[in-house]
């Protein structure tokens, strides 16, 4: 775990600054394509008590190699992670044990790694070697126990943070399954910061060519109940503002400090795991940041940095590209307290 020992800014001090450091960000005129010191202090991000990467589309290369994936896993190292959520679509091989084995040499074997199933890993998700099996083993030997069946609808907690993920429109046909289940999981709790992880969309809720796959039924579900909302599928990074609505898209706040309740939420889409970098093809003014090959992206994680300054309530997010450029900055401050609204 890092040590809280860095002195930085309070959110509302980074509004203004936020706003100049992202890219195809609606309504900021400032755009910066390098930034490497968020928080202007020559130290890097703020430290906090847990930091999680988000990433999925992720692939494999040979070590010779190591600009895609082998780079952005490299990169989770380098930033100090403390875990891993992978939200789908592994090495697109089939091939479960050369896909750990990169895992295992750029990260350690004992490092914390949680997926949501993506629909290039079914083929080889089930059965003893397969995806699943691997990463019960990983869990179970890290000593993590879990709620459900592992990557496709289950929960578990780490440092404190309610991890909740499911498989719409990736496994089975009825998606109020995943729904009813996060439903169910987030009001038998009372986590301060909690994260639906999943790998589809849909089709607004990505600046892609995708479709819609998941329904919304599992996005309502889940800002309801006062959780963040990591997706893949599109092999590009956006993040929406804070919205009271999913399906209708109603802005909540445009700010860069978002205040998670039960009843607000964000969504963002952290497909540049390492696979390909695809364009935009659409937008929206509920984006708040936007980084695809139109805006020059190269591969990279997202990281949540929970408990800033010993705060059980902050944390602050950025994604950063494997050329050290970091192309959104926010801070979220968690209002829920107790269980969801439903
Ligand atoms: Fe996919």
């Amino acid at each position: 775990m890092q040590e809280n020992k860095r002195q930085h800014r309070r959110p509302e001090e980074y509004l203004g600054l936020a706003c100049a450091l992202a890219i195809a960000l609606t309504g900021c005129d400032d755009r910066a394509t390098e930034i490497t010191d968020p928080d202007g202090n020559g130290q890097g991000p703020p430290a906090g008590a847990v930091t999680l990467a988000f990433i999925g589309d992720q692939g494999w290369e040979p070590a010779s190699q190591a600009d895609g994936p082998r780079a952005v896993l490299q990169l989770i190292e380098d930033e100090g992670a403390d875990a891993l959520l992978h939200q789908g679509d592994f090495d697109y091989l089939d091939d479960p044990a050369a896909w750990e084995a990169q895992i295992d040499d750029v990260l350690g074997i004992d490092f914390p790694y949680f997926v949501s199933v993506g629909n290039h890993d079914t083929g080889e998700w089930d059965g003893a070697g397969g995806y699943r099996d691997r990463m019960e083993a990983r869990a179970t030997r890290l000593g993590f126990s879990w709620d459900g069946q592992l990557g496709e609808r289950s929960a578990l907690h780490f440092g404190g943070i309610h991890l909740l993920f499911g498989a719409p429109g990736t496994l089975g046909s009825d998606n109020t399954v995943y729904a009813d289940y996060f439903d169910g999981r987030l009001a038998a709790d009372t986590s301060t910061w909690r994260i639906c992880s999943w790998h589809k969309n849909q089709r607004l809720m990505q600046v892609g060519g995708k479709s819609d796959d998941t329904g919304w039924e599992v996005y309502e579900s889940c800002r309801a109940g006062g959780a963040i909302i990591a997706t893949a599928h599109e092999h590009s990074y956006s993040r929406t503002h804070l919205l009271s609505h999913m399906e209708s898209q109603a802005i909540a706040s445009t700010a860069d400090t978002l205040h998670l309740t039960t009843g607000a939420s964000f969504v963002f889409v952290s497909g540049l795991g390492g696979k390909s970098i695809r364009d935009q093809e659409r937008g929206g003014d509920w984006w708040a940041a936007i980084y695809t090959s139109d805006q020059g992206a190269n591969y990279g994680a997202l990281f949540g940095v929970f408990n800033v300054d010993g705060r059980s309530d902050l944390a602050y997010f950025y994604f950063k590209d494997i050329d050290g450029r970091v192309v959104d900055s926010f801070w979220v401050v968690s209002e829920v307290n107790g269980n969801s609204e439903k």
